[in-house]
């Protein structure tokens, strides 16, 4: 079953996944603070939920998301843009501690692209292209497009998408690492989907411990890194998960993971 919300479509948890569908065809999926504010919703209730293991983000087969929505920010001045409550929905995104997956079809441009870029995984169709096309606008990507894009892409590919506002193609994206996996559009979403299932079957303490520890490479320097994953490495020693792990191991079995 579909849980209706203005802008988002949710799914019932299914085997430790829920999904969220963009959903404001007739605006390109343009991310209205509405809109952002209903995923951050929803992300948080998922965070305090054991029941959700990942989460799949979507939108539907011509576009993910379009970018900010144009017209809701043509009403902003300087104070408006500082004081805009949708710094703070970006922020609780980021601050996802489960896996996030994105199928992604059509264009994920600007703000799109951005919440692209705040998944773990991301899945593309072919038709999908991706893009921060804001120089257009006379402004610059404000969600995290420069800092996140120029890490995952490099300099030169970052450089080029940000002043030029061209977009790259999935399998671009693919190559440059913004995307791991391209697949024809009408099986982006079940790979997603695939990929969160699986994941869901882990053992959770682990896997929200990788995303953290991950995560901090983007931030550290590496001698901090890899003391931040000794730490987690450790933690994870008190777990009962792991030694269900290594048992199941031992005894040829498959584990059964509780989460504690
Ligand atoms: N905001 C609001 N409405 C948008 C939108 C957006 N970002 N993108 C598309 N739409 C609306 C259009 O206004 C149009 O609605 P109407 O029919 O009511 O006019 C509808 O979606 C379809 O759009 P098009 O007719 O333009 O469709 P197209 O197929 O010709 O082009 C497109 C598709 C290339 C995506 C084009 O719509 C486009 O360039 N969109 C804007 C992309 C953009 O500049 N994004 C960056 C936004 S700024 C940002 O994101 C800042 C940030 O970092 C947080």
């Amino acid at each position: 079953m579909q849980h209706e919300y203005q802008d988002i479509l949710v799914s019932d948890i299914s085997s430790g996944v829920l999904t969220i569908t963009l959903n404001r065809p007739e605006a390109y999926n343009a991310l209205r603070t509405q809109l952002l504010s209903e995923v951050a919703e929803v992300l948080d209730q998922a965070a305090q939920n054991d029941d959700v293991r990942a989460v799949v983000i979507t939108g539907n087969e011509k576009v993910f998301a379009a970018g900010a929505d144009i017209k809701e920010m043509a009403a902003l001045d300087a104070v408006g843009v500082l004081n805009d409550p949708r710094v703070l929905h970006w922020r609780r995104i980021a601050q996802f501690s489960k896996p996030l997956i994105a199928a992604v079809n059509g264009f994920a441009l600007g703000g799109g692209c951005e919440l692209v870029m705040h998944a773990d995984i991301v899945i593309a169709g072919d038709n999908a292209q991706f893009g921060q096309p804001e120089i257009n606008l006379g402004i610059i990507p404000g969600a995290g497009g420069t800092q996140r894009l120029l890490r995952t892409v490099g300099k030169s590919m970052a450089m080029q998408l940000v002043l030029s506002g061209e977009f790259i193609s999935a399998a671009q994206a693919r190559d440059f690492g913004l995307v791991s996996e391209v697949t024809i559009p009408e099986r982006s979403l079940e790979r997603a989907t695939e990929l969160a299932h699986k994941i869901a079957t882990k053992p959770p303490i682990a896997v929200r411990q990788a995303k953290e520890v991950l995560l901090k490479a983007y931030e550290t320097t590496l001698d901090s890194g890899l003391s931040l994953e000794r730490k987690a490495f450790t933690l994870l020693a008190a777990t009962e998960d792991r030694n269900e792990g290594i048992a199941a191991f031992m005894e040829k079995r498959k584990p059964n993971f509780t989460g504690k």
